[in-house]
C-alpha cells in the first residue's frame, strides 16, 4: 500500500515488553482447548453479562495458529481499494498471513490477487526494496515502495517473466529442460472478490462467497460511492498487540468516555451510541452527533464554504448526515464512515502479540479534485492520526496486561455490545458454524 511509515513512540517500550512476553507470562499456560472452550463459554452469554475472552486467546502461539488457519485465511481479508489500481498494470504488493502477494489489474482490466512466490526456485518476485535500477521492470510509484506499474512481472532471481495474469511469459535456457511444459508453471492465483470498491482475498479458498452476506450492508452503505472513491491517506503502524485487540478497540465506542474525551466524546458521546442486531458476518454501530454538533454541521454544510473542511458526501440520507457509521465484517474488515470520509484500517496479523496496521481515509472523488484539496488532505490525515494515538496507547497496554499476574477476567458494558458480538463470531467459529446459525440473533439496541 502506499503507505508512509508512522513514526510512533509509546509510552514504554514494546519491543522490550515483547521479548519478555514471549517467554515469560504471569498467566498458566492453557491448551488450545481450553482457550477455545473459554470463548465458546464467553459466547454463550447475554450481553448483561458478558465478560472478557481468556487472556490466553491474546497470547497464545498455539491459539493463533489455530486461529490463522480456521479463522483468518479461512475468512475474507480486505487488501486494497481500487482506487489504489486504476490502471492496466497498476499492483500494489503486502505480505499477509505468511503470503507474499502482488494485487495487479491484469490488461483485461479484471484485478486479481497472486502470490508473489517463483514457481522456479521460491524467489519472491518483489521483495521489499524491489525498485532497483535494472532488476525489474515495474516501475515503484515514487516515494511508495510497495505499489507501482508495470506490464510484466519479473523474477529477478534468474529472470522468469509472468504476464500480468500470472501465467509464465518466458524463462531463459530451459530448452534442455526434459518435459518442462511452461503451462505448468505460474504465480499461484488466490481467489478475490471486489466489493464496493474494497479487494478482498481469501487465502484457503474455502469461504462462502463474500457479496453473498453482505447484501443488507451494501442496501445501507449505498449512498456512499466507495467503489468510485478515492484512496487518499495511507499510513502504516507496527502495533504490539492482538489483531483482536484492535477490532474490538475500533468497534466499541464505551472507550470515548476515557482515552477519547477530548477527541471524539465531545462529538459522539458514548452513551449515545448504539449497536444494530446480530448478523452472520458482520457487526454495525453507530455514533449519532450531539444535538449541538449535527446544527452545526448542517450550518456548515449548508454555507458551503469548503475551504477547510472537507465537503459533505453527496446524497446521504440524514441519518448518514449527523452521525458515524462502524462496520466489522467479520473477520478483519473495518470500515467507519463519517458524513465527509470513509475511513478504513487494513490488518496483517503476524503474531499473537503483532500486527500490522495500515489507517487509510478516502473521499469522493470531487473532493479529491478539489483545488484545495492538499490543504483539506494534511488536515484530515491529522486528524486520522491523532485519535489514533490515542487507541495506539491503549491497545499497547492492554496487550502488556494479557501478561501480567495482575489480570482477571472483567466485564463488558451494553456500550461494548460490539465486543460481545465479536465473542460470539469467535465463539460460533470454534464449533464450525456462523453467528445467527442455530439461535435467535441477537437484538439490536435501537431499531
Ligand atoms: S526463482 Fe524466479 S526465476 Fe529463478
Ligand atoms: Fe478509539
Amino acid at each position: 500500500m502506499s503507505a508512509t511509515r508512522m513514526e510512533w513512540k509509546p509510552a514504554f517500550e514494546p519491543l522490550a515488553f515483547a521479548r519478555q512476553s514471549s517467554t515469560r507470562t504471569a498467566q498458566r499456560p492453557l491448551t488450545l482447548a481450553e482457550i477455545q472452550h473459554g470463548i465458546v463459554e464467553a459466547g454463550k452469554l447475554p450481553l448483561n453479562r458478558a465478560t472478557t475472552l481468556p487472556a490466553q486467546a491474546y497470547t497464545s502461539e498455539e491459539f493463533f495458529a489455530w486461529e490463522t488457519e480456521h479463522v483468518l485465511r479461512a475468512g475474507w481479508q480486505c487488501v486494497a481499494h481500487v482506487s489504489q489500481i486504476p490502471a492496466a498494470g497498476d499492483f500494489l504488493n503486502l505480505d499477509l498471513l505468511g503470503e507474499p502477494l502482488i494485487v495487479v489489474r491484469g490488461k483485461d482490466e479484471a484485478v486479481r490477487v497472486l502470490s508473489r512466490v517463483c514457481p522456479h526456485r521460491s524467489m519472491d518476485i518483489m521483495p521489499e526494496g524491489f525498485g532497483y535500477e535494472g532488476h525489474t521492470l515495474a516501475e515503484a510509484r515514487e516515494g511508495k515502495p510497495d505499489c507501482g506499474q508495470t506490464r510484466l512481472l519479473l523474477c529477478p532471481y534468474h529472470a522468469w517473466t509472468f504476464e500480468l495474469d500470472g501465467q509464465l511469459k518466458a524463462c531463459p535456457e530451459m530448452q534442455q529442460a526434459e518435459n518442462f511444459c511452461r503451462d505448468d508453471f505460474f504465480l499461484k492465483p488466490f481467489r478475490s472478490e471486489t466489493w464496493n470498491g474494497f479487494i478482498f482475498v481469501n487465502l484457503d479458498g474455502q469461504s462462502p462467497p463474500l457479496a453473498d452476506g453482505l447484501t443488507e450492508m451494501a442496501n445501507d452503505l449505498a449512498p456512499f460511492p466507495l467503489d468510485t472513491m478515492k484512496l487518499v491517506i495511507a499510513r502504516e503502524w507496527d502495533c504490539p498487540f492482538n489483531w483482536k485487540v484492535l477490532v474490538e478497540n475500533f468497534m466499541e465506542s464505551y472507550h470515548h468516555l476515557g482515552i477519547h474525551h477530548k477527541s471524539l466524546q465531545p462529538m459522539m458521546p458514548a452513551r449515545d451510541t448504539w449497536t444494530e442486531r446480530e448478523r452472520r458476518h458482520y457487526v454495525r454501530s453507530h455514533l449519532p452527533y450531539k444535538d449541538s454538533v449535527r446544527e452545526a454541521y448542517q450550518a456548515f454544510a449548508e454555507k458551503g464554504d469548503f475551504s477547510d473542511d472537507l465537503p459533505p458526501v453527496a446524497g446521504l440520507n440524514d441519518t448518514q448526515k449527523s452521525e458515524w457509521g462502524l462496520f466489522l465484517v467479520h473477520p478483519t474488515f473495518l470500515l467507519a464512515t463519517a458524513p465527509d470520509r470513509v475511513i478504513w484500517y487494513r490488518l496483517q496479523p503476524l503474531g499473537p502479540d503483532r500486527l500490522k496496521l495500515v489507517t487509510t481515509t478516502l473521499v469522493p472523488a470531487e473532493t479529491a479534485a478539489r483545488e484545495n484539496f492538499p490543504h483539506l488532505r494534511e488536515k484530515a490525515l491529522k486528524q486520522l492520526t491523532e485519535f489514533h494515538l490515542e487507541d495506539m496507547e491503549v491497545c499497547t497496554a492492554v496487550q502488556r496486561g494479557f501478561y501480567a499476574s495482575g489480570w482477571q477476567p472483567g466485564r463488558l458494558s451494553h456500550l461494548e455490545m460490539p465486543v460481545w458480538l465479536f465473542h460470539r463470531y469467535l465463539a460460533a467459529r470454534i464449533q464450525g458454524k456462523w453467528p445467527t446459525d442455530d439461535g435467535d440473533a441477537a437484538a439490536g439496541q435501537r431499531s
